[in-house]
């Protein structure tokens, strides 16, 4: 299961286009329907247009008519650990519920599992906007 998140994550990692940073970041997405879901970081020579691999797998899962993340992985070829970036963590918390599972991953193996409360806590969400439905 976790393996499965894995390899798809490793493997949409090598497509990632990263010609400025030269660093490729893969993600995979379970969904809350377990379909699964991938995407890898699009950079761009004008640089704010980059896109984060997570950003691709959430979207991707959107496209897809899905619209909860069980569990997600984030994959990175650095020696580091790799940790979502402040605006995916926000990404990822539309989409999440505080138990979703985040899984942090170097290339040969899954090092740490936290949950979304622990990844955002204090979170900005839909509760905050005045809206009536
Ligand atoms: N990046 C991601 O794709 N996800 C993250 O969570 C952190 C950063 C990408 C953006 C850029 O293409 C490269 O990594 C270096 O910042």
């Amino acid at each position: 299961e976790e393996k499965m998140l894995h390899s798809l994550a490793v493997n949409v990692m090598e497509n990632a286009y990263v010609p400025y940073s030269k660093f490729k970041v893969g993600v995979a997405i379970k969904s809350g329907n377990n379909k699964y879901y991938v995407g890898c970081n699009v950079e761009n020579a004008a640089y704010p247009q980059g896109i984060c691999a997570e950003a691709g797998a959430i979207s991707a899962m959107v496209a897809g008519g899905c619209s909860l993340i069980s569990e997600v992985l984030v994959v990175s070829e650095g020696d580091r650990l790799i940790v979502p970036c402040g605006g995916c963590r926000q990404k990822l918390s539309e989409f999440s519920t505080s138990d979703t599972r985040i899984l942090l991953a170097t290339i040969t193996e899954i090092e740490k599992t936290l949950s979304m409360r622990d990844l955002l806590p204090f979170s900005f969400d839909k509760r905050f906007l005045n809206f009536t439905e």
